[in-house]
């Protein structure tokens, strides 16, 4: 079995090389830390040997539920924000045909997320969409009370009451949350709503290989066992010894060398539509964990090559402090050659009866070379294929790295208190009970 690679080449020649070595002895430093819970946010290291630690018994509920939802439901609505669905959403759509939502396969039911904005306009046009549909919920909130999740399951809770009554409401809706904690948790344990729980020591973001992930992947059709498998070995080689040989520990190790050479931002770049939701997870996993104390790498990303044509002249000749990671997928999953054409009027006849994957893949070389060019360092992972068992690498691979990073910079990689500062003014204004203060001294900065 391939792993997934990373290549350093085009990223070290803009750093000092000596200096780059001496990184095999700090990041071990931070890895103890991790070991040994001796570093900041310790108390949430829950996903650290997650993927072993996950239970037979476990996959096999998830699995029996997701059949269960499966067998009721044309579509499958996840409700939840930030870490309780980018992940799903991540695997969902790297794995997924995408023209899926478009077929009605009444065998294989839809994956559509809710309570991940606050749009009123998306969530009429979801529920009206829904209105002769057979669907179910999962609803995730660790917490329980974050505001988006609950006003969608509050929408579409009403509405599975109104269609089935209450009790096959209740078996339409499955709800994954802290097992003592928050509303969510007074409300499964009060309608007996079936439920998975979110480990106290795993916040949201280190959270897609819980029943977080796992259970709408699962409902999507996807094998779960494999995803674990991927991210087990990925866990392993993230153990190797050897420096050169360690994935994990080259990245955490480049993006703070690059970061202690002004290139501040990091674009995490893709070739292949379906890895846009990748990109989505792993801005929340860096930025969130990252972004503290005045310090950290903006995460940033594109898809190429169709922002080639809009992002690419910035990448090219704009501020010089980003870098670029680009994932590349190895093995497409379809063949399509380029037909000959007896008119030629395109002038694409030299390019006949190779695979559109051959045009892409230089496309991606060279923008890597005019990159490089254009003082823009470049990182590179190679992912052999896209399928659950390398998913499961990647996801494990940026966690672990994310984590390292975090404590190469000094900062706490497991806490959000900068996301409380939107929270708090808009439940000022929106004049929550227990916000009267918060309420009185936004008015007044407001009338001010
Ligand atoms: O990574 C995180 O911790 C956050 O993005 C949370 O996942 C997000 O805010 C949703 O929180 P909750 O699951 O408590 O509703």
């Amino acid at each position: 079995m391939k792993n997934i690679q990373i290549d350093l080449k085009n990223a070290l020649s803009f750093i000092n090389q000596n200096d780059f070595k001496n990184y095999d002895k700090q990041v071990n430093n931070q890895v103890k830390k991790l070991e040994n819970k001796t570093g900041k946010g310790s108390d949430f290291l829950g996903w650290l040997n997650l993927p072993e630690n996950i239970s037979k018994d476990q996959i096999a509920d998830i699995n029996e539920t997701a059949k269960r939802l499966r067998s009721i439901s044309e579509i499958i609505v996840v409700i939840g924000i930030g870490g309780s669905y980018l992940g799903a959403k991540s695997v969902i759509d790297g794995l997924s045909g995408q023209f899926n939502h478009l077929k009605h396969d009444k065998n294989n039911p839809q994956t559509l997320f809710a309570g991940q904005n606050l749009s009123e306009d998306y969530h009429y046009e979801l529920l009206d969409f829904l209105k002769d549909k057979n669907y179910s919920i999962i609803v995730i909130s660790k917490s329980g009370t974050t505001t988006e999740p609950a006003i969608a399951f509050r929408l579409f809770r009403k509405d599975l009451e109104k269609r089935f009554g209450n009790k096959e409401a209740s078996n339409r809706i499955v709800a994954i949350t802290d097992a003592t904690k928050g509303a969510l948790r007074e409300m499964v344990d009060q309608e007996n709503y079936k439920s998975f729980l979110i480990d106290d020591d795993i916040g949201g973001r280190y959270s897609v290989l819980t029943p977080v992930g796992l259970l709408p992947i699962a409902c999507a059709g996807f094998n779960i066992e494999e995803l674990i498998e991927g991210a087990i070995s990925m866990l392993n080689l993230s153990q190797n010894n050897s420096f050169d040989e360690n994935p994990v520990h080259q990245y955490a190790a480049i993006r703070h060398a690059l970061y202690s050479k002004n290139k501040t931002i990091e674009i995490l770049a893709n070739y292949n539509p379906k890895l846009n939701s990748i990109a989505e997870w792993w801005k929340q996993l860096f930025g969130e964990s990252e972004g503290k104390e005045n310090k950290g790498i903006f995460p940033a990303s594109v898809n190429f090559t169709t922002d080639l044509h809009s992002m690419g002249q910035y990448v090219q000749e704009g501020l010089r402090n980003i870098f670029e990671t680009v994932i590349s997928v190895e093995k497409t999953k379809f063949s399509l050659n380029i037909p000959s054409d007896n008119d030629n009027y395109d002038g694409l006849n030299f390019l006949a009866g190779k695979p559109i994957d051959f045009v892409n893949k230089m496309a991606e070389l060279g923008t890597t070379l005019a990159h490089i060019d254009g003082n823009v360092p470049n990182i590179k992972i190679t992912i052999p294929e896209l399928n659950e068992y390398y998913l499961g690498q990647l996801l494990y691979f940026f966690e672990k790295s994310c984590a390292i990073s975090g404590y190469l910079l000094g900062i706490n990689p497991f806490d959000q208190p900068g996301v409380e500062a939107y929270k708090e003014n808009m439940f000022a204004l929106l004049e929550k009970p227990g916000f009267e203060e918060e309420s009185n001294s936004i008015k007044k900065k407001l009338n001010s």
